[in-house]
């Protein structure tokens, strides 16, 4: 596979049976998972955080093989977003999908104005992308999670304390 035939683009309906199926595949393994982000990834869809342009899919040869939705969160008077979930299929892992996705999603949301994007994740992967412990800008999380896997990137390097706790859309306690 070479990563230039990857197309990044937004999901449409026609999609969502098969990035359920995907991220279910995708998170099988994975150390950091609840085994519930395929039903997390519809209920954000039907909620006020769910921003279709920044919800994307990776295709090859017309099969989904990456997913990455970013919603809306509350971070006081800042236009924050959360990353979740990410997932690239196995057999497709290692290769820049994950990658990818990330930096045409962070592309998209400085386009549309937002200002940090929150993630809880492998401290081992998200810094390649900007990320820090959100705890260095005073930010912190209503889930009792350790310090290193939440973290944040603040597009605009305004590195400033905000001093603030995430208020997650309801969707992200009701699973
Ligand atoms: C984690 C995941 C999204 C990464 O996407 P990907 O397309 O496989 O990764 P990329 O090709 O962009 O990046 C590869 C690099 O990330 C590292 N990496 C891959 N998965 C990782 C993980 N779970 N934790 C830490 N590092 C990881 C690889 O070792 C590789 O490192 P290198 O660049 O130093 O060689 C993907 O492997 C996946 O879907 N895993 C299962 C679901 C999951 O764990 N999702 C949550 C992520 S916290």
């Amino acid at each position: 596979m070479n990563i230039k035939n990857i197309i990044i683009r937004q999901e449409n309906k026609k999609d969502y049976n098969n990035i359920y199926n995907l991220v279910k595949k995708s998170f099988k393994t994975a150390p950091l998972s609840d085994g519930k982000e395929h039903i997390l990834v519809n209920s954000l869809r039907d909620s006020k955080a769910y921003i279709p342009k920044l919800s994307l899919v990776a295709e090859y040869n017309k099969e989904i093989v990456g997913y990455i939705m970013f919603t809306k969160v509350g971070l006081g008077n800042k236009n924050a977003l959360a990353l979740a979930p990410l997932a690239v299929a196995p057999g497709y892992q290692n290769l820049g999908i994950g990658k990818s996705l990330i930096e045409e999603g962070h592309k998209l949301a400085i386009e549309l104005n937002y200002e940090y994007c929150l993630v809880l994740g492998s401290e081992n992967y998200y810094p390649k992308f900007g990320y820090i412990p959100a705890s260095k800008l005073g930010i912190k999380s209503p889930f009792n999670v350790p310090d290193e896997n939440f973290m944040v990137v603040d597009f605009l390097k305004q590195n400033i304390k905000i001093n603030e706790t995430v208020k997650y859309p309801k969707e992200f306690f009701e699973l």
